[in-house]
């Protein structure tokens, strides 16, 4: 939430300290994000921040940094717990990394991610895991993958006092379905985006992550909906920006998507630690005297 509008109501939680909202940083905007401030921005034109965390360090970081929400992604599979995709991803693997990164942060909003397997059964079964991660892990939100197949799930969630962020275009969780990792509502495509956007607002969702499409199809479903629109490579013209923070920070090896710009080369860095470190154990270099004790 990163421009400079004047709020038109006080908000008993804005910190008083500088100016409303005040760009990044813990001295301005709500000193806790509420759902209602992702609604409020979407009002008042401010662009939302996102970014992923699946521990406590980078959780601190972020939070203190001033991003709005953070994400405890299944993409954890990949990130963390050593899966080419983010398929096997249970809830008990995401509950202690959710637990980690809700206990770190002051002001950011956390969502948690259903993982593949966790939701699909219906309503009942939404509502069993958004419950499992809403009491063990202290987050402040649960997303869930699909349109008009996942509204009824988002609907029980949501009834049951439990915000859902929910995920629409290209979902990962569907990779097989969708025919791979592929752009979606590009042509006749459209029309799918948009009665899932309409699906999921009406499902009671508070905001909608739109991952791979088209920035115009985003513009579009933004301009439409009353909810705020988060884009994953869904480019600039949604009311928020979500990034996984390992591509963003350049601590993935491997292959970046397009729509990822990085922000640091964190894999470089490590890496040049690394061998800077060995050569000094090497050369008995390290520990010196002042890293010895008496
Ligand atoms: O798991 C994740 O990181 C995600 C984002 C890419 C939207 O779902």
């Amino acid at each position: 939430m990163s421009t400079q509008p004047v709020p038109s109501t006080p908000d008993p939680e804005r910190s008083t300290e500088q100016n409303p909202y005040g760009g990044a940083g813990t001295a301005g905007g709500p000193k806790r994000v509420r759902t209602r401030h992702f609604l409020n921005a979407k009002r008042d034109g401010i662009r939302i921040t996102g970014l992923t965390s699946y521990d406590q360090l980078t959780a601190q970081i972020f939070d203190e940094a001033g991003i709005d929400f953070l994400l405890v992604g299944d993409s954890a599979g990949n990130n963390v717990l050593g899966y080419d995709t983010t398929l096997p991803v249970t809830v008990d693997d995401l509950i202690p990394l959710t637990r980690a990164v809700a206990g770190a942060v002051k002001r950011a909003f956390v969502v948690a991610d259903m993982p593949f397997g966790s939701y699909e059964n219906g309503p009942e079964e939404a509502l069993h895991t958004a419950v499992r991660f809403m009491k063990e892990t202290g987050a402040h939100a649960v997303k869930l993958e699909g349109g008009q197949r996942s509204r009824k799930q988002i609907h029980r969630v949501v009834q049951a006092g439990i915000p859902v962020m929910a995920h629409i275009g290209y979902t990962p969780q569907s990779e097989h379905g969708l025919g791979g990792h592929l752009i979606q509502g590009r042509g006749e495509g459209l029309d799918q985006l948009l009665a899932d956007a309409a699906a999921v607002e009406e499902a009671g969702a508070f905001a909608v992550v739109l991952e791979m499409v088209p920035a115009e199809a985003a513009r579009q479903v933004t301009e439409r909906l009353a909810i705020p629109t988060i884009s994953v490579g869904a480019g600039p013209h949604t009311d928020g920006q979500l990034l996984v923070w390992t591509d963003w920070a350049g601590l993935t090896t491997g292959r970046i998507p397009r729509f990822v710009k990085q922000y640091a080369n964190l894999s470089g860095i490590l890496s040049d630690a690394a061998k800077a470190w060995a050569a000094d154990v090497a050369d008995g270099v390290y520990p010196g005297p002042e890293h010895s004790y008496e």
